[in-house]
């Protein structure tokens, strides 16, 4: 595994998707090696992270073809609007397999060799929904709550081994996951009002994050939460 930043490689998960395509493209603008994987078309690299066999395969791959990974970006996921009372045992299943489940494999899949090479990072995907709250989606904040202190417990599990791990929470991000409300847009329109950014976030915003706690001018994040919600939350 190399630690010069010009040829460490990277794993994107759900690169085919909105910001998964931003973080990829990002990061090799920032000289990475970028191996980006989904269950979609669209990635170099094919894989369901909710299954342990296809997250090996992965690994696998991306090892033979480009090297071991010294960054790992968890961005698959799914989210739809539910409520507890009608949601199928699958759908809750789908939420927490693919958000939560899908991490902790990635994580402990990639993690042995950044130990062994006493380097590496890892960011996750989180969401404001893993931090409040939500009306209509609380499967969706239970599995990103899951991330988020996956993420902090990691943190202190590997940060002596030379692993600093790190959680991205985007607010209302432009992508197709965002369908629920863009495709209104008198309620757009009111939410963004409300914001202090005064606009919905864009890939681009959550790649400038993932950049940044993937660089040397991070190394002294571990287990950070960072916020990029243009003040949702604030
Ligand atoms: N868009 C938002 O408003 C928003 C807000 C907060 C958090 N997020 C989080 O950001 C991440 C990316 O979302 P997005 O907005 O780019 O949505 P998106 O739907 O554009 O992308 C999600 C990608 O994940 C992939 N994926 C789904 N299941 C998978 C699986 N089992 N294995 C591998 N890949 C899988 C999809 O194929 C898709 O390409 C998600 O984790 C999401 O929860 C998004």
């Amino acid at each position: 595994m190399s630690s010069n930043p010009e040829s460490r490689v990277a794993v994107v998960t759900g690169a085919a998707g909105g910001i998964g395509a931003a973080v990829a493209a990002r990061l090799a603008a920032d000289g990475f090696a970028v191996a980006g994987a989904d269950v979609a078309e669209g990635a170099a690299f094919s894989c369901d992270v909710r299954s342990e066999a296809d997250v090996r395969r992965l690994r696998d791959e991306v090892t033979a073809r480009l090297g071991a990974p010294w960054l790992l970006v968890n961005v698959a996921g799914v989210f739809f609007e539910h409520r507890i009372t009608e949601l199928a045992e699958e759908d809750w299943d789908l939420i927490l397999d693919t958000n939560l489940k899908g991490t902790f494999l990635t994580c402990k899949t990639f993690l042995p060799a950044m130990i062994e090479g006493g380097s590496g990072c890892i960011v996750n995907v989180g969401s404001t929904a893993g931090i409040r709250g939500g009306h209509t989606r609380a499967a969706y904040c239970a599995a990103k709550a899951g991330v988020v202190n996956l993420t902090r417990s990691l943190a202190l599990d590997h940060g002596g081994d030379g692993v600093r791990i790190s959680c991205v929470c985007p607010g209302l991000i432009d992508t197709p996951m965002a369908d629920w409300i863009t495709s209104r847009p008198d309620a757009l329109r009111e939410f963004e009002e409300g914001l202090p950014a005064g606009r919905i976030g864009t890939g681009d915003d959550i790649a400038g994050a993932v950049s940044f706690l993937a660089s040397d001018a991070a190394s002294y994040t571990h287990g950070t939460v960072l916020v990029v919600d243009g003040g949702v939350t604030a």
